[in-house]
């Protein structure tokens, strides 16, 4: 693997990035239009109709091009892990960025149904384009809005998307980190998980979720069953991160 792949502080991208990171908390993009070149790149240079293809340029890009913010390779695969382990028929994620994390859940759950809510419109739009270039834009669907919306989006899952008691056996938490547990709960009140449902949770250490692993650890054994899988964070091999994977107990 080349040096640039291993140390970030070697790529321009990942520089810029420090100074997008308030831009990501406002618009949901670093603000250089990276995430429409990623776009255009996936469009351009993946095959169309193949989903392997989509997310290994996807992957190319953040290596070589400008670095992106999704759950990347080495992380997606504790993800796939864990998608195959839920056998989901609906899963959902929390932040949908260009639509790789939701692409990579479609592609190790060939029969689900997957729903990503994103807060950002015009990431949804990005997304919904690479869907439809993988050829999964049947069954995967993004809805704007965030979980901590007054009701709006919790309600326009259960009406439009008929979201009700036991429906999601697939949860990826990937959007505010302050916003995991608040939200996971949320999702409990409304009684969308069920025994076994499976909540995978991205960037538990960095930029970090200490509410989210507290309730998981203190919860251990009682309603939730958690493995803490050790990783890197997206896209290099120098800052370690943390994968929470949690079954739900009832
Ligand atoms: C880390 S990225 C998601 C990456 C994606 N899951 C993947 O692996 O490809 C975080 C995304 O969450 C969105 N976001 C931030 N706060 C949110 C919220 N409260 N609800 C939904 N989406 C949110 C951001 O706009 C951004 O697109």
């Amino acid at each position: 693997m080349d040096l640039k792949r291993r140390i970030p502080l070697l790529r321009w991208s990942v520089w810029r990035m420090a100074t997008g990171a308030r831009n990501i908390s406002r618009t949901g993009q670093i603000g250089d239009g990276r995430e429409a070149a990623a776009v255009d790149y996936v469009l351009n240079h993946a095959r169309a109709g193949d989903i392997d293809d989509v997310l290994a340029t996807i992957d190319r890009f953040a290596y070589e091009k400008s670095m992106l913010i999704n759950v990347g390779d080495e992380k997606g695969q504790l993800l796939d892990a864990a998608v195959r382990r839920a056998d989901p028929s609906v899963a959902l994620e929390l932040g949908t960025y260009v639509g790789y994390g939701a692409l990579r859940i479609a592609r190790a759950a060939p029969g689900a149904k997957v729903y990503s809510v994103e807060l950002a419109e015009a990431n949804a739009v990005n997304a919904r384009r690479i869907w439809a270039h993988a050829g999964v834009a049947d069954r995967v669907t993004c809805v704007v809005g965030t979980i901590g919306d007054g009701g709006r989006t919790l309600d326009a899952l259960a009406n439009e998307h008929g979201f009700g008691s036991g429906t999601i056996d697939l949860l990826f938490l990937d959007h505010d980190k302050d916003a995991y547990l608040d939200d996971l709960k949320s999702i409990l009140d409304r009684g969308w998980l069920h025994p076994g449902s499976i909540a995978v949770a991205d960037n538990v250490r960095v930029p970090g979720a200490p509410q989210y692993r507290g309730y998981m650890r203190e919860q251990q054994g009682k309603t939730w069953n958690t493995t803490e899988h050790k990783t890197h964070l997206e896209y290099q091999s120098m800052v370690s991160d943390l994968v929470l994977e949690s079954e739900y107990l009832g």
